[in-house]
């Protein structure tokens, strides 16, 4: 059987990006296939160095991002830990924001532990704090537009003309934001970082990450290592991304359009301690927020008077909204950070990284903010939890932890 190699483009061309689904690229000619090998950008020749839908999916984001080139990857966690194994030696210092998404928080506990890289981490609010830690191995900054679940957000401008007055690498995740929200690289950026898997694909059915450079000179020096790590996104997946891409400023002016609506209700609500979302007036980054970001951003997290029982007994009773670890899609997402995200924290660190025992996470998606709300309000309504059942669940707690489970 041969399955017929007939181009397939007649007199029109297609709308959308054709997927190329293939692992590698036929030549005729040795030398051509040996010239091919050249660098990043040389001809196709197999999918983890380089593939026509993730090109496209990588010059789109660089764009949208005001950067001059991009990488793809497989996840977020491969676009960080990618840019992170290529940048970093034994001995180099990083400096970090405090309140980092988990497993960038456990990539660099593992570059400290394992190959003797120093992390210090900074609140993310004073340049002062991060100037007087640079020393001369200092090669990495690395900063979220809003940290999750606080909504905090750090000061952009100042932080990065710091770094790079100083000669110091910086690195934005900007999955939170996105480029509608915040375009990191107008801030001083180097590299902007992404799980598109979030809103940039933006409807819950595809892992990816992206790594944009504001210079092309990082992203050769980048390039070589993500070769050999391998976390290349599969074609189909960098075709679904660019699937979601289009309607991503329509769908951020609905997250954030509902966001601020559920958050002026929920400070309202009399279950409800505290509300965290960066546009919301009296949060600790108004401020900051109002002037790097052009919106709030789709997570509004807040706070349940009733504690620990509380918050899991609103995760398990919403109806519209579901219970789910992931956030950015068209769908609201709840989850409670103290028993999921953030369980391996004792109450110290979880104060510390500014999460309370109550404490509800909320990716709000763009579904009608009345039918959203209405979903909130039972949920809300029907959490009768008392401090007593808190502390026979934190008895719990004590009992599995001394059992090891
Ligand atoms: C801010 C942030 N960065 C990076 C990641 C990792 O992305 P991925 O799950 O696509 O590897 C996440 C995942 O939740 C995230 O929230």
């Amino acid at each position: 059987m041969h399955v017929s190699k007939e181009p397939l483009g007649g007199a029109g061309r297609p709308l959308s990006v054709p997927l190329v689904q293939s692992s590698a690229f036929a030549f005729d000619s040795a030398d051509a296939l040996a010239e091919a090998m050249a660098g990043p950008d040389g001809q196709y020749v197999y999918s983890r160095r380089g593939n026509p839908t993730v090109r496209a999916l990588e010059r789109t984001v660089a764009d949208l991002e005001g950067g001059a080139a991009a990488i793809a990857f497989a996840s977020g966690m491969g676009a960080i830990s990618g840019v992170l194994l290529a940048l970093l030696r034994p001995g180099d210092h990083v400096i970090a924001q405090q309140c980092l998404y988990g497993g960038t928080y456990a990539v660099l506990s593992d570059l400290a532990n394992r190959y003797g890289v120093d992390v210090d981490h900074v609140a993310g609010q004073d340049v002062d704090e991060f100037t007087r830690l640079i020393r001369p191995r200092t090669r990495l900054l690395f900063l979220e537009t809003i940290a999750n679940p606080t909504g905090r957000v750090p000061d952009l401008d100042g932080l990065l003309a710091a770094a790079r007055g100083s000669g110091v690498v910086s690195v934005v995740d900007n999955s939170l934001a996105s480029p509608v929200l915040c375009r990191p690289i107008e801030h001083g950026a180097d590299v902007v970082v992404h799980s598109s898997t979030k809103y940039l694909a933006g409807h819950s059915d595809v892992l990816g990450g992206v790594a944009v450079f504001a210079e092309d000179g990082l992203r050769r020096e980048v390039w070589p290592r993500t070769v050999e790590l391998g976390a290349a996104p599969d074609p189909f997946a960098a075709w679904l991304t660019l699937r979601g891409l289009p309607t991503l400023p329509l769908r951020m002016r609905q997250h954030c359009a509902n966001a601020e609506f559920l958050a002026g209700r929920l400070a309202g609500h009399p279950a409800v301690t505290a509300v965290h979302w960066p546009w919301l007036a009296g949060h600790p980054s108004y401020a900051v927020a109002r002037k790097v970001l052009a919106g709030g951003g789709g997570m509004v997290s807040f706070e349940l008077a009733a504690g620990r029982a509380a918050g899991r007994a609103f995760v398990e009773r919403v109806r519209l909204a579901q219970l789910a670890l992931s956030l950015g899609g068209v769908e609201t997402l709840v989850t409670h950070p103290a028993s999921t995200s953030h369980r391996e924290l004792d109450a110290a660190a979880l104060e510390a990284a500014g999460i309370g025992a109550g404490t509800v996470r909320m990716s709000v998606g763009i579904e009608h903010a009345d039918d959203l709300w209405a979903d909130i309000d039972q949920a809300l309504g029907d959490v009768h939890v008392t401090d007593h059942i808190d502390d026979q669940e934190r008895q719990r707690g004590a009992a599995r932890r001394a059992l090891g489970d």
